[in-house]
């Protein structure tokens, strides 16, 4: 004679024991579509809200020419080609960006100017235009051997240097990157009126 433990399962238990195991499958997919339901503003207004953080500043988008964008640096604009530039003549271009900062962002933003100098091949000097005293723009001497600055008269050389006591430094040179036939700078404002070069954040 069989113990009650061994007796066979009726469908009647069967169906009795089914029950609870709905009741919490339906409690989980509850949560879980309630849990879905809340998070998903949340995620979404966190996205909106980080979004100048989650994107890279050094986006080599923000220059002049974006269909060469994919080609610079991190952080370099791009300038000019080569073939508009002659050798040993410095020439002034425009620097664009499209984020003024981490939160505010508009296309082409003129955002300072730089000479370029070629000196050989694939090698170009640039510097940034703006005067080390107080921050006018530089131009070339009319012979073209070097720069004066208008305000002041503040002199420099071939090279950018300082050839009068005026400005407290030579002329702000920066990096440069030569893809190809472009020219790419990695553009930079400094304190004025020091002699030290310190980047403006
Ligand atoms: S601002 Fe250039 S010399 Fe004064």
């Amino acid at each position: 004679m069989s113990s009650p433990e061994q007796q066979p399962t009726t469908l009647t238990d069967e169906t009795a024991l089914a029950a609870p195991r709905r009741d919490f499958v339906k409690g989980a997919i509850a949560i879980g579509a309630g849990l879905t339901a809340i998070s998903a503003p949340i995620i979404a207004g966190a996205t909106v809200f980080l979004d100048p953080l989650l994107r890279s500043k050094d986006t080599p988008a923000d220059g002049q020419a974006t269909d060469a964008a994919s080609a610079g640096k991190p952080g370099y604009v791009r300038v000019a080609s080569l073939d508009s530039l002659a050798k040993g003549e410095p020439k002034l271009f425009k620097v664009f960006s499209d984020c003024t900062d981490a939160w505010n962002c508009f296309h082409d933003v003129p955002v300072g100017g730089v000479f370029l100098k070629l000196i050989g091949p694939q090698q170009v000097i640039a510097w940034n235009s703006r005067c080390p005293h107080l921050g006018c723009s530089v131009e070339t001497t009319a012979g073209g051997e070097g720069f004066l600055c208008p305000c002041h008269m503040g002199k420099f050389g071939p090279d950018g240097e300082r050839i009068n006591e005026i400005s407290p430094r030579d002329l702000d040179q920066l990096d440069v990157d030569i893809v190809g036939n472009d020219v790419w700078v990695q553009f930079k404002n400094y304190r004025q009126g020091i002699s030290d070069k310190v980047e403006i954040s």
